[in-house]
């Protein structure tokens, strides 16, 4: 007989999500669960949900019929859903997935323990998706495990930007930033742990500090954790580019431990597009702080988002996006059709744009894309980068992998002694989504 009950977390959406999914696993493993991966041999079934676009909610449905054949065979199984989809639709889910058991929101994860306990005593379906006015499992300090040397940690919740496309306002709440030194204490915590890189997380974390009133910003954060001993470096997303200031640009030219990389999503190249989409910048104000970015630090990696068939695009439109496309020459980007969400302001548009046609943008955005990568990684050829390497190539066990300043994956002949540090690579193979190189020993100085 098992002496530890186990769970298994499914996951869907952005890192928030799975910072959020880290969170839950160290309130289970607090109470005596432990985990598996194996979803038929588990006692609790959690799944962590995205409602960004249509599809993701249908891989979620997808999921959760699969989860009904476990629950008919094995009426014990305990099965939560939590995240944006559960905060969207509540006690809805019951009625397309009556063999759940708990709905969970995205400000309620620190009441999992206890509705676990409620479901097992009394075998009711439980709802709780209340907004709070500070999620209280935001602090919750989970060491990433299996060794990583790279970890979350939110520095603000919510969003109060109401892009009329987007549903994160709306299953987030609004916006509120964690204390400096309440950050600065969990990375501190995390540094013992052997965590030597920081990802900052925040739906708009230009923004931080807005709602602290006390003086504190984006930039006198990343300071103050620049100087948190054991930490190399650090990273952020997502920045608005409405709220990228001339002194966080400055901070990729002077904190030494701030990578050069950022993700700035444009969505759309027209300013019509824009002013409809309710992003509050031009695209001229974009190629300005693209501009600025790169005068500052002339190694930054850019990478962005793009949305195709948004309601009213035009040709002409989309020929805009092309355009901003062909200027900056992003290293990297996320692209997507436009999907309608409920609740959004968008959604009362009505010029929508037939599915084949954004399929055909869509499919231009990535192969121009396409050329870009390829290139920007062609340029690094012969370079020698600083690595902190990750751990075991998925490959080939002979090699190790990690990442350069500029967020590239390389890979290279090593082994498990060198995970955990930073190395100096020379770049020999370039591909679309990874480098491949040979160490050195030389040391350089990385600063732009
Ligand atoms: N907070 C971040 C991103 C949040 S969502 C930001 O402001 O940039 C990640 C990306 O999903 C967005 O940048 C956008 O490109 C895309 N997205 C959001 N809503 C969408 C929708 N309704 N349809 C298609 N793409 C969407
Ligand atoms: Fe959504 Fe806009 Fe907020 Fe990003 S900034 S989460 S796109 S509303
Ligand atoms: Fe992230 Fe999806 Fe929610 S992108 S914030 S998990 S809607």
């Amino acid at each position: 007989m098992r002496s530890k009950k186990q769970y298994y977390i499914r996951t869907f959406g952005c890192q928030m999500n799975v910072h959020d999914s880290e969170q839950m696993e160290e309130l289970l493993r607090n109470e005596g669960f432990c985990s598996t991966g194996d979803d038929k041999s588990a006692d609790l079934i959690i799944v962590n949900t995205c409602s960004i676009r249509e599809k993701a909610e249908q891989k979620v449905y997808s999921i959760l019929g699969r989860y009904r054949g476990l629950k008919q065979a094995r009426p014990d199984l305990i099965i939560g859903v939590g995240g944006c989809m559960a905060q969207q639709q509540g006690t809805d889910l019951f009625a397309r997935a009556p063999h759940l058991d708990f709905i969970f929101g995205t400000h309620t994860i620190h009441r999992l323990p206890e509705m676990i306990k409620e479901v097992e005593r009394n075998r009711r379906r439980l709802v709780d998706t209340c907004f709070h006015d500070s999620v209280q499992s935001i602090g919750i300090v989970a060491p990433p495990r299996g060794g990583s040397v790279s970890s979350f940690v939110t520095i603000m919740q919510g969003c109060n930007n109401f892009c009329s496309f987007c549903v994160v306002p709306y299953v987030r709440g609004r916006e509120e930033s964690r204390e400096i030194y309440d950050i600065v204490n969990e990375i501190e915590v995390l540094t013992r742990h052997g965590v030597k890189e920081v990802i900052l997380l925040g739906q708009n974390v230009n923004s931080y500090g807005n709602t602290l009133n006390n003086g504190a910003n984006f930039p006198l954060l990343l300071k103050e954790i620049n100087g948190v001993d054991g930490i190399e470096r650090i990273r952020f997303i997502t920045s608005h580019p409405k709220d990228l200031s001339d002194g966080l640009i400055e901070c990729f030219a002077v904190l030494d431990k701030v990578c050069e990389h950022i993700h700035l999503p444009v969505q759309s190249g027209s300013d019509t597009m824009l002013r409809r989409m309710n992003r509050r910048y031009t695209a001229g104000d974009y190629l300005g702080k693209v501009e600025k970015l790169r005068e500052a630090c002339p190694r930054i990696s850019i990478s962005t988002d793009i949305i195709v068939g948004f309601p009213g695009e035009s040709e002409e439109d989309f020929q805009k996006t092309i355009d901003l496309m062909e200027k900056v020459r992003f290293d990297s980007s996320f692209s997507f059709k436009y999907s309608v969400r409920p609740g959004t302001m968008a959604e009362r548009y009505e010029d929508r744009i037939p599915e084949s046609v954004k399929q055909d943008r869509l499919m231009k955005v990535q192969k121009l894309q396409e050329r870009y990568t390829l290139e920007g990684n062609e340029s690094l050829k012969g370079s020698v980068e600083d690595i902190l390497v990750e751990g075991l190539s998925k490959n080939s066990s002979a090699d190790v992998t990690g990442r350069t300043r500029t967020n590239r994956i390389v890979n290279f002949p090593g082994g498990t002694g060198l995970i955990g540090e930073r190395v100096y690579v020379r770049i020999q193979n370039t591909y679309i989504h990874s480098l491949r190189g040979e160490l050195v020993e030389k040391e350089r100085n990385w600063q732009c």
